[in-house]
């Protein structure tokens, strides 16, 4: 499987569209049958994407380079096991778009809607999930290889048949692969953060060209899940969420906080001789109070994070470092096309 395919991605990130930023905000309880209202008028029937606008993607820079040197026992893996719940490039056909009931053949109970795990990682989530609401339908995106043998393996051994993985860029995927209104859910876990200079940054996933294209594939009323233990990114991508053009349509229906700094075991004199630690617990208390006012303009009350979602690694490293952990979910309702007549 290849999952660079290096030829695309340098003609992809420069045909790049800029996008323009928009002076409003999320909207609010209210504000949504006020902008379906207005926008309907300009409503669309959906028509096929040309080959060249799907080209037109926004790639993170950082996966061409990198190599993957699998065991053994993985290449095993994929090779045995993964055809039966993994899919990638070579075995889909460029442009169109999957049929989820074929893709889910032989999981007729799982009736209740479609989930995307972007970025599973070992699985801890999209196992656990699947595992635990055997009537929803889980798909994985994910260019980690050594994760797609151990999720393949573990969904065999688990007999779990409500799962399906593709193995490559999820940017991709979505934009190729993925039919309008395709997902109830979308959940992005403790994305990679990239944190460090500008042009690292630019290797993050979400980005407002990414949410303008993951929006029409929520179905209406679908839900965005992120969760991440670093603040200012998670205050980026409401930033990025306000600036793509369906911005009006995303509207912020709860953020959670869970762990953070313990005062009681950092005292002022300590922070101050060890300028590292100071600097970043006060990173910490910065996005803190940041993501308060964010949740307070929005008119929402600080919740916790949900009891449902399985606590991964990277969050139990997080919890035990002392540093906040966010979960923020959006719901996606778009503009509905004018009764005919
Ligand atoms: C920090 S890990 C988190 C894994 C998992 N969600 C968890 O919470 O344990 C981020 C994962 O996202 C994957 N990833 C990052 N960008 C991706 C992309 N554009 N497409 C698919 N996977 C991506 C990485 O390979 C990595 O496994």
């Amino acid at each position: 499987m290849d999952v660079t395919e290096p030829d695309l991605v340098d003609d992809l990130i420069n045909a790049l569209p800029q996008l323009d930023v928009c002076d409003h905000g999320f909207a609010k309880d209210g504000d949504v049958g006020k902008e379906q209202e207005n926008l309907t008028d300009g409503h669309q029937e959906p028509r096929p994407t040309p080959r060249k606008e799907l080209d037109k993607l926004q790639m993170p820079r950082w996966y061409q380079a990198r190599r993957q040197n699998l065991s053994k026992r993985q290449r095993a893996i994929l090779q045995d096991v993964w055809p039966k719940y993994g899919r990638d490039y070579k075995s889909l056909k460029f442009g169109e778009p999957i049929d989820w009931d074929t893709l889910f053949h032989d999981c007729a109970e799982a009736t209740k809607g479609l989930v995307l795990d972007i970025g599973f990682g070992a699985g801890d989530s999209i196992l656990q999930l699947a595992a635990a609401r055997p009537k929803e339908r889980f798909l994985g995106a994910e260019i980690y290889r050594a994760g797609h043998a151990l999720v393949a393996e573990a969904c065999d051994q688990q007999g779990l048949r409500n799962v399906r993985l593709f193995g490559g860029e999820a940017t991709k995927f979505l934009q190729r692969y993925c039919g309008d209104g395709s997902f109830d859910r979308v959940q992005i876990y403790f994305p990679d953060p990239f944190p460090g200079s500008e042009t690292d940054m630019n290797c993050r996933l979400m980005s407002a060209n990414f949410f303008a294209m993951l929006a029409p594939k929520l179905a209406p009323g679908g839900v965005l899940h992120i969760a991440s233990d670093v603040g200012f990114y998670v205050l980026d991508v409401l930033d990025h969420l306000r600036a793509e053009p369906n911005s009006a349509f995303w509207r912020v229906c709860r953020i959670g906080q869970s762990g953070g700094p313990d005062n009681s075991e950092f005292s002022p004199e300590a922070a101050a001789a060890v300028r590292h630690q100071r600097t970043a617990r006060d990173d910490e208390l910065a996005a803190a109070a940041r993501m308060a006012a964010v949740a307070q303009d929005l008119g929402l009350r600080m919740g916790t994070r949900p009891t449902w979602r399985p606590q991964t690694k990277f969050e139990t490293k997080a919890l035990h470092e002392g540093r906040f952990v966010w979960d923020v979910e959006v719901d996606y309702i778009p503009a509905k096309p004018l009764a005919q007549g």
